[in-house]
């Protein structure tokens, strides 16, 4: 496995680079925009796709590198189903799996820094974001952050993982890189309490000022999206369209959500199912995209719309026109009232 933790001095953020071989699929999680251009020649340094890119939160402290690693690569962007942010590609929920290549994240929901924080749970390690610090735990006076939550996070959830997982967070002030549960367990300061009032206690008298790039960074962390209006740079047709004359279609609609994302929420009807990950194969000449392409309009739809405009691009670069794409994806579809099928 491919393993890289990078360190952004501004912010003291912990960046994580994970990957099951060179020359395969890539994640990021926590990646921050400043380091944008390491991140890209360390990827191709490593004959990395880039294919995932989490943030476990959004941050205060820093500009995330999301929606402009997605505009270099194509990467689907990953968030918390409680996150505030305009558009993530595709959004996780408490215990559900997120997969590349060789590579599986477990996500856990773990509020308490904020509302929409999340851990990613990996074998024998866990990514904290700013649940779990080295030693320390992430404030609580912000984002609608809660000490109780956090409390239940850590006590219910991180420290019941076994005592050598290896805790890795967002953050570290000191220089300490990797600790694990066990540890943070026997010496962590803030968990030396017998009681969630106790440890409310501690974390509503803490008296920290606001993160410098606050003002700047959350506003910035809310809006990394391709928003309706980018998604119409592609050839688009409306969810209001489609539902005038549904069931009627005049084209073939395909969703490019993963396998996770339509067991969860079910698909529009009559749909082909071609998830968005192996996308570049299916434009290829003897692709299913090529051959349905010579007798139907292709009409893709995602989760929000972002990964369909990035595919409906990619498929233009293949030399395939006949194609659009629902923007605002399923999200919209469901809003409208649209008839959903469930799929098991
Ligand atoms: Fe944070």
């Amino acid at each position: 496995m491919l393993f890289r933790q990078l360190f952004d001095k501004t912010s003291s953020t912990y960046t994580y680079l994970l990957a099951s071989r060179m020359g395969g699929e890539a994640l990021l999680v926590d990646p921050v925009l400043d380091q944008t251009g390491r991140y890209l020649k360390l990827l191709e340094e490593l004959d990395l796709k880039l294919v995932k890119v989490i943030d476990t939160h959004i941050h205060a402290d820093h500009v995330s590198a999301m929606g402009k690693l997605r505009d270099a690569t194509r990467c689907v962007t990953v968030m918390g189903a409680e996150s505030p942010a305009d558009v993530v590609s595709m959004h996780v929920s408490d215990n559900e799996k997120i997969n590349i290549e060789g590579i599986t994240l477990k996500a856990l929901h773990t509020p308490g820094h904020t509302s929409e924080s999340y851990s990613f749970l990996m074998d024998d390690r866990v990514f904290t974001g700013d649940t779990l610090l080295i030693r320390g735990t992430g404030r609580c006076d912000f984002q609608n952050g809660d000490p109780y939550e956090q409390y239940h996070s850590l006590f219910e959830r991180l420290l019941k993982l076994p005592d050598q997982t290896m805790v890795f967070p967002a953050h570290d002030y000191k220089g300490d890189t990797v600790s694990t549960i066990g540890e943070e367990k026997m010496f962590n300061p803030r968990l030396k309490v017998s009681s969630a009032e106790e440890y409310a206690e501690i974390m509503n008298n803490l008296n920290l000022p606001n993160p410098k790039m606050m003002d700047v960074a959350v506003p910035e962390n809310l809006k990394l999206g391709l928003r309706l209006d980018a998604q119409h740079r592609v050839p688009a047709v409306e969810v209001e369209e489609l539902l005038s004359s549904w069931p009627d279609v005049d084209g073939q609609l395909i969703d490019i959500r993963e396998d996770s994302e339509r067991e969860r929420d079910g698909a529009i009807p009559n749909s082909m199912h071609l998830p968005y990950g192996q996308f570049e194969t299916y434009c290829e000449a003897t692709g299913p995209l090529r051959v349905l392409g010579q007798n139907s309009r292709l009409l893709l739809y995602c989760a929000v719309g972002e990964r369909s405009t990035l595919a409906v691009e990619i498929a233009d670069e293949h030399g395939i026109k006949n194609i659009a794409h629902v923007p605002g994806g399923f999200r919209e579809w469901e809003a409208e009232g649209g008839p959903v099928e469930k799929i098991d």
